[in-house]
């Protein structure tokens, strides 16, 4: 199975692949190819100044079969990634969304909801059209507004597994790594931990007949050290940590700052993340977003300070490295 992280006593199973070996060993998604000219051609058209963002939005899944019908998710409807993507447009960022196929998207979101049919916000016209309901027409007519305005500063790529997931985010970030200080990297998405290697999967539909089902997955990679350290390591990086336990959250957070050595965690817990983050930065308290349930049922999104913060973070990051440049050049200038 290629280079191991783990001791080498560990049983072969259950040691962390690295992740150049878990792309040796899993198939790229089909549309690897149209995200690279893509994701090139917008970063293209995006001059020299425009700031750049990478959100990461929704869960991945992972295939218990190579003709896959079963597979592992998990809760994530990128509520986070769509709410923040459109803050990041408001703010003048051209946004890459790479989102879980089907999961919530910018301007669209509030029309996705599980519960609720595009047909309940429509009508018949009497003359034979459609029609918006009265009620909705001033929210359709702001979201619809603001999706024109900001479509070409919006490219989406879309996953579904972890797979994909993991092969767009290499090739994405690899992409935007010339562009250094410029972009933010804000990898929201909820990334499995653990996986069923290709090879070690059933090729057809597991049967029932076999009685009850024993599943062994294997540890994923965490991506965030190769993403740091070698695919994007001049762009501003912002990861995601979600628990359920209160008491945790902090050490987990600056656990990962420390071992991947990237610029900010964003710690959520579950139960809480729609009305409650911290954000950690090395050296630092943690500090403390959080707006009232009479905000929330307002319509106030806390994705719109969080993405305040982080853009003045990113602001500050990129000026420091455009000072940094610049006493560089004057250093060069200056040399005989
Ligand atoms: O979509 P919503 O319903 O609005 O929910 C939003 C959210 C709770 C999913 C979001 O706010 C969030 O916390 N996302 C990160 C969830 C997560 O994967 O946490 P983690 O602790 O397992 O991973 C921490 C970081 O490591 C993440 O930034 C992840 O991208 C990264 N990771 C994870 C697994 C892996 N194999 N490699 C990684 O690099």
């Amino acid at each position: 199975m290629g280079a191991a992280v783990e001791t080498p006593s560990m049983p072969e199973e259950c040691r962390v692949i690295d992740p150049d070996t878990y792309f040796d060993h899993n198939r790229p998604p089909a549309n690897l190819q149209w995200a690279h000219d893509a994701v090139a051609a917008f970063v293209g058209r995006q001059g020299s100044s425009r700031p750049i963002v990478l959100v990461t939005s929704g869960g991945t899944t992972v295939p218990l079969e190579n003709n896959t019908v079963r597979f592992v998710d998990n809760f994530s409807a990128g509520t986070r990634g769509s709410a923040s993507a459109e803050q990041f447009l408001e703010l003048g960022y051209a946004v890459l969304f790479l989102y879980r196929e089907q999961s919530l998207q910018p301007f669209s979101r509030q029309y996705s909801q599980r519960s609720e049919c595009i047909f309940d916000y429509l009508r018949p016209d009497g003359h034979g059209g459609v029609s918006v309901k009265a009620e909705y027409t001033a929210k359709m007519l702001d979201g619809l507004t603001k999706y024109e305005k900001y479509k070409p500063q919006l490219l989406q790529v879309a996953f579904t597994t972890l797979s994909d997931y993991l092969f767009l985010l290499r090739e994405i970030t690899l992409i935007l790594a010339p562009t250094g200080a410029r972009t933010m990297l804000y990898l929201a998405a909820a990334v499995s931990d653990f996986f069923i290697p290709s090879h070690s999967m059933a090729e057809h539909k597991i049967q029932s007949g076999a009685g009850a089902l024993t599943l062994r997955m294997n540890q994923v990679p965490k991506f965030l050290r190769p993403l740091v350290k070698n695919w994007a390591p001049s762009c501003f990086v912002v990861s995601f940590k979600l628990e359920t336990d209160p008491e945790l959250l902090a050490p987990k957070a600056k656990h990962a700052l420390e071992k991947y050595g990237h610029h900010v965690v964003v710690a959520n817990l579950l139960n809480t993340r729609k009305w409650q983050v911290w954000l950690v930065t090395r050296g630092q308290d943690p500090c403390l977003l959080q707006i009232s349930q009479e905000q929330l049922l307002q319509g106030h999104d806390i994705e719109q300070d969080i993405v305040a913060e982080l853009a003045r973070r990113h602001r500050e990051y990129t000026s420091a490295g455009a000072l940094a440049n610049a006493s560089a050049d004057a250093a060069l200038a200056a040399a005989p």
